[in-house]
């Protein structure tokens, strides 16, 4: 099973929290997690693209860098980690981003690909003039469509003609090609259409994770069924957020902690619910809340036999190939991971 990393683009990674480690994105940050992942022999990395914070205590999100000039620098200073870069699919023309990824395809000589976000967050599309307009949201994987039918014409012809519904190439050409006449596509859409468009056009599909497996099982067979109709072979990558300890109860000590400090007015930004009045919510209101303090990425929490017997456990899931892991101390648990649970399991051994 491959193993991967969602690395710390932005501030304080994915725990919406007081208690969490508190830090701010920074190229040298990137690049030790990345040089302790590739010597553990994690197989990916990957990098968001997020262009408006949730604010708080925390300045949740506030602080972001940009996914595809952090992955260009992070091309130079790895040798054999895969690399994914996020590309918001309204900010930029297909064109430019082909050339973009075939440039850092050339730096990381092969190693690097693209997740596909069709976009759904409108206030970070419209705060820089480039929200579609309403018809967007309906229409967002139509769009995606187009927008990848041209960069995999780019790369496999050296020219796009295509004359569509959103984009009118007129013998737009791009040169020199990716190394593998393209580079892979993930995406990471949940809804049913999101996945039949992975399930046509990409290479693999990340799932958000779960505590609860039966769920990760019932997503994992949408997107095997999708890929069963479009006769096209789609890995599934899960993402889990993994906090460990010596013990058991160490790590849930660590993870109650850092449920109790969560930020509850970058969650309230996130929850769309802006207007509630965290003073005066009820106990269970704010229980609820503290509940999506990281993003309600499925946690797993556990000394490391622990963490390695559920990661086998997830490994036997049909149509599973990866784990993607969110951490507390991005550095530190690269490096702990690598050491005390990669050896103990049974699925990479
Ligand atoms: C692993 C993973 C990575 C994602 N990366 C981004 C990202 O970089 N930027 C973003 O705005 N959304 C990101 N998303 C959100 C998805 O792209 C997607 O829009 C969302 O899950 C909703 O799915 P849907 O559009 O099919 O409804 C990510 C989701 C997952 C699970």
């Amino acid at each position: 099973m491959d193993l991967g990393i969602f690395i710390p683009i932005g501030n304080n990674g994915w725990m919406m929290s007081k208690n969490a480690p508190q830090y701010m994105p920074s190229f040298d940050l990137n690049r030790t997690t990345a040089e302790r992942a590739e010597a553990a022999g994690f197989e990916f990395l990957l990098s968001m693209v997020k262009l408006r914070g949730f604010g708080g205590d925390t300045e949740f999100w506030d602080h972001n860098m940009e996914s595809f000039t952090l992955m260009a620098g992070l091309a130079a200073a790895t040798e054999k980690i895969n690399l994914f870069a996020s590309v918001a699919l309204p900010t930029m023309e297909p064109a430019m981003v082909a050339r973009m990824a075939s440039t850092i395809d050339d730096i990381s000589d092969g190693r690097f690909g693209i997740n596909i976000v069709s976009g759904w967050n409108q206030i970070e599309y419209s705060q820089m003039g480039v929200w579609p307009g309403d018809w967007y949201y309906e229409k967002r994987y139509d769009y995606a469509t187009e927008y990848v039918k041209i960069m995999k014409e780019l790369w496999s012809d050296g020219v796009s003609d295509l004359k569509g519904e959103y984009f009118q190439m007129d013998d737009c050409r791009l040169s020199p090609p990716p190394k593998n006449g393209g580079v892979p596509l993930v995406c990471a859409g949940q809804s049913d259409r999101g996945m039949e468009f992975c399930a046509e056009y990409g290479d693999y599909q990340f799932i958000i994770g779960t505590g609860d497996f039966d769920q990760v099982r019932a997503d994992a067979a949408r997107l095997v069924a999708a890929a069963d109709k479009s006769g096209r072979d789609v890995g599934i990558y899960v993402l889990f957020q993994i906090t460990m300890g010596d013990t058991d109860e160490e790590a849930e000590a660590k993870w109650q902690s850092y449920k109790d400090g969560a930020d509850l007015e970058a969650i309230k930004f996130m929850t769309g619910q802006a207007e509630l009045d965290t003073a005066g919510a009820t106990a269970e209101k704010i229980t609820e809340m503290q509940g999506a303090f990281n993003l309600n990425i499925g946690p797993i929490v556990g000394s490391h036999a622990t963490i390695a017997g559920k990661l086998d456990e997830i490994s036997e899931i049909p149509g599973v190939k990866g784990v993607m892991c969110v951490f507390d101390d991005y550095p530190v648990a690269t490096q702990e991971f690598g050491e005390k649970i990669m050896p103990l399991m049974k699925c990479r051994s």
